[in-house]
């Protein structure tokens, strides 16, 4: 079926009434394949109203890279499931369908250096954003400068508020830097805030027995504990370091070659271990 100059232009009129810039760019293509009948009707419709919604979702992504002080661009499709087998995949993208966050609902990463924690933190922070949630990002130390820099100026509720507002915020590296005292207590006071009204995804490379040396108080900590863990999936990865990979594989070629200059049968390749 041939779609007139007419209906084309009709069509063309609505989208920009309607303020779909999105679906007006697509249109033509769509209906030149319509007109070749390489597209049905549904196809048609799903395709104008994907290109609109696809334009939306990478305005907010922008506007929440913006506002959110995320620090790059992470997605789950860039993150190799093989490298980290102790990952549960559907854990993960179930967690990305962002239910987690309608329930409030937190996220803990917890693993050594290098497996994948900031990334996935992000990835979440990023599909909450394309979801038009609004999301933050921050260090442990750089939420606990900010308010304390907030408390400086006798500014600390407001601050107080304006960190409980995002109904995502990630807390990355926690345990890298020690914190003060007074930091510590800031920082339970916000998430305290936080308990059960917005969703926290907090990363450490300690586990939780450890948080209370991180946070310098025993007790503090273990209230803390107590409060992220009430609803909170766990994410515990044991395995070796993406950042360290491409050395590793340096390394095991270099010896190799050495292994064989000086007459040496090369090792054989140890299994990766995965915990
Ligand atoms: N499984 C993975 N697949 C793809 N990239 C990964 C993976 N794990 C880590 N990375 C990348 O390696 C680097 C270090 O990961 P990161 O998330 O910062 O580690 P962590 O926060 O646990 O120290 C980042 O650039 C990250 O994107
Ligand atoms: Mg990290």
């Amino acid at each position: 079926m041939s779609v007139s100059q007419t209906q084309r232009h009709a069509i063309r009129g609505m989208l920009a009434d309607l303020k779909m810039p999105g679906s007006l760019e697509a249109v033509d293509a769509i209906l030149g394949e319509v007109d070749g009948g390489r597209v049905g009707a549904t196809d048609a419709i799903s395709r104008l109203l994907g290109a609109q919604i696809s334009l939306r979702n990478n305005r907010r992504l922008q506007a929440a890279m913006r506002s959110s002080r995320l620090p790059a661009i992470k997605t789950l499709e860039g993150f190799d499931f093989s490298f980290q087998p102790s990952i549960k995949r559907e854990q993960i993208e179930s967690l990305h369908e962002l239910g987690f966050i309608e329930r409030k609902e937190n996220v803990v990463f917890l693993g050594p250096p290098g497996v994948g924690k900031t990334h996935l933190a992000i990835s979440l922070a990023i599909a909450a954003a394309k979801g038009g949630r609004r999301v933050y990002y921050g260090t442990l130390t750089d939420l606990i400068r900010s308010l304390e820099e907030a408390q400086a100026a006798g500014q600390l509720s407001r601050r107080l508020a304006v960190l409980t507002h995002p109904s995502l915020l990630v807390v990355d590296e926690i345990g890298y830097l020690p914190v003060s005292h007074a930091g510590a207590v800031l920082f339970f006071q916000l998430m305290n805030r936080r308990y059960e009204h917005a969703s926290t995804v907090l990363t450490s490379n300690k586990g939780f027995e450890d948080w209370g040396t991180v946070l310098g108080d025993e007790v503090m900590a273990a209230a803390l504990i107590d409060r992220v863990l009430h609803h909170c999936h766990l994410v515990n990865i044991r395995g070796n370091s993406f950042r360290m990979r491409e050395h590793t594989a340096l390394h095991q070629a270099l010896q190799a070659d050495l292994d064989v200059q000086a007459g040496r049968k090369a090792p054989r390749s140890r299994a990766r271990s995965t915990n």
